[in-house]
């Protein structure tokens, strides 16, 4: 299958599902799969948890909105976002002309129970994890909403989200370059 957008960026709140889809995503298009925090992770050569609690989270956005610009540089693949990318005017903007956004939606109870089964991350252990991400749905779903493409996912499976997700780019317009149009 012919990769339909240049970039397919992967937006959302932690325990969306951005890397796992993200990664069935790239392969069914057969693109590259590339996860920003992972890549934050080596160009920092430590861990988020690390970045946040030494250099503070100033530090982790300027690496975050640099990586990404780098990410969205080159050949096309699929890139999963860490949750806060998207709040960042510049790396929206950047993301808005270089690629398709893709906001996976969730709802909080789904997000609650998603991230509850891995650590990591360290904007959740700042309180009570359900009230945090109740707080971060607030300010940032007003701005996840401007993205290209929003797909909802809840208690269904990865592949079934993945399929709807497949099914809503099909119907994407092309531009010349072969990127979705806005
Ligand atoms: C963050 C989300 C995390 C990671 C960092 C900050 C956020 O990524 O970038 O902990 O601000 O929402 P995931 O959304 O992949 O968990």
């Amino acid at each position: 299958m012919t990769p339909p957008h240049r970039m397919i960026v992967l937006i959302g709140l932690m325990g969306a599902g951005k890397t796992s889809i993200g990664r069935k995503l790239a392969e069914r298009l057969d693109m590259p799969f590339i996860d920003a925090d992972e890549e934050i992770v080596k160009a920092a050569g430590c861990s988020i948890p690390d970045i946040f609690e030494i250099y503070g989270e100033p530090a982790f956005r300027d690496v975050e909105e640099r990586v990404i610009d780098r990410l969205l540089q080159g050949e096309s693949k699929v890139l999963a976002t860490g949750g806060g990318a998207f709040m960042n005017p510049r790396v929206r903007d950047a993301i808005k002309t270089r690629g398709l956004s893709v906001w996976l939606k969730a709802d909080l109870d789904v997000l609650v129970r998603r991230t509850a089964r891995r650590t990591g991350r360290p904007l959740l252990n700042q309180g009570d994890p359900e009230t945090i991400l109740g707080s971060l749905m607030t300010e940032r779903y007003p701005v996840y909403a401007g993205a290209d493409l929003v797909i909802e996912t809840g208690n269904e499976s990865v592949n079934e989200t993945l399929e709807s997700l497949v099914a809503a780019l099909g119907t994407e317009p092309l531009d010349a370059e072969g990127t979705a149009g806005s």
